[in-house]
């Protein structure tokens, strides 16, 4: 095993956030981070164990998360790892979702890019996944009719539950029918994970001033010619709207902010997550695939080593 040098630390992962930019990192292109080339250990947000530490900051035994690899044992710069608070009253896990990447992605990439209004008409892609549950969730807090979009009956029956107005399922309705039945007033809002068909469908409903938050598109990241991109990009000019690309990292110096309110609204019982974990990091390779046939229920997480 390697030995931590001086400013780094020697980490033993417990768990594994697994991701669709997984998929992206594999392409052979640079996106915003460098492809991984083959041979390379596959990237990941992983939370873990000190178990050896040249670095001031930190000591044996603290939960540290960071960007470390589909591996057991990583050594990381310490400036490259966040130390977690221990005694939070949330499961670990909560620090891939609600308290991690994801709860950034959801919450700037709605309230900062969409600033919603009360009764305004908010669509969400990959509705009961991880990010988009969050989103429809944060949406009806912030008094929005929430409409999801997603690939099974019982993944719309729980975003009714979870007090989405509507739940399409893209693989059995025609969505471009199910949006106008359930949008009757049009779409201010659209948080798009997807890309492809569904924003194009969502691009015909669009009001004056919409806000279209791209958060991820990953109808297309299995893809090996380049999609072609929406017919109807000329609404955004006839309406006025705006369609705006983020990073969850664009997020990283505001995360306090997010994470004190998440937690609150979690404790008022007006956030609901569900994970999903998959035992042993040898699984990890066959459980990405899950976040592609939609068979993950909730944030998609590989239990690496005992807590
Ligand atoms: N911008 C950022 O910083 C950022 C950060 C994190 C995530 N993201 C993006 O957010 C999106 C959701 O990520 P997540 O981690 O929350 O994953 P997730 O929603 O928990 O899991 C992925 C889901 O995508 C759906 N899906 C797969 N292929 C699809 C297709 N061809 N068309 C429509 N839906 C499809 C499946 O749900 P169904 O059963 O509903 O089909 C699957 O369960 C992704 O696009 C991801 O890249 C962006």
């Amino acid at each position: 095993m390697q030995s931590p040098g001086e400013g780094e630390v020697l980490v033993r992962s417990t768990y594994l956030s697994l991701d669709p930019t997984n998929r992206v990192w594999m392409n052979g292109a640079d996106s915003y981070l460098p492809a991984l080339a083959i041979g390379d250990a596959m990237r990941g947000v992983a939370i873990g164990v000190v178990e050896e530490s040249r670095d001031a900051g930190f000591a044996t035994g603290d939960l540290v998360q960071g960007l470390l690899g589909w591996q057991q044992y990583s050594v990381s710069p310490g400036a490259a790892l966040n130390k977690l608070p221990k005694g939070l009253p949330v499961p670990m896990t909560a620090f891939f979702g609600l308290l991690g990447h994801i709860g950034l992605t959801a919450y700037f990439g709605l309230l900062d890019i969409c600033e919603p209004k009360p009764g305004e008409t908010l669509v969400v892609s990959t509705a009961a996944g991880a990010v988009g549950s969050l989103v429809g969730q944060i949406g009806k807090i912030k008094g929005c009719r929430v409409v999801g979009l997603t690939g099974s009956d019982e993944k719309c029956a729980w975003i009714k539950e979870l007090g989405f107005e509507a739940a399409i399922n893209y693989k059995t309705e025609n969505v471009s029918e199910s949006l106008q039945r359930h949008c009757p007033k049009g779409v201010d809002i659209y948080f798009d994970n997807v890309g492809g068909g569904i924003l194009e469908a969502v691009l015909n409903l669009i009001n004056l001033r919409a806000r279209i938050s791209v958060c991820g598109m990953i109808s297309q990241y299995n893809a090996d010619q380049p999609a072609p991109g929406p017919k109807n990009l000329a609404n955004l000019i006839s309406k006025r709207a705006r369609m705006e690309g983020f990073l969850c990292t664009d997020y990283s110096n505001r995360a306090q902010e997010a994470f004190t309110e998440m937690i609150g609204w979690l404790m008022q019982g007006k956030l609901k997550y569900r994970v999903d974990v998959v035992e042993g990091l040898e699984n990890a390779p066959r459980a990405l695939k899950k976040l592609f046939d939609g068979s993950n229920s909730g944030k998609l997480i590989v239990q690496v080593g005992a807590e």
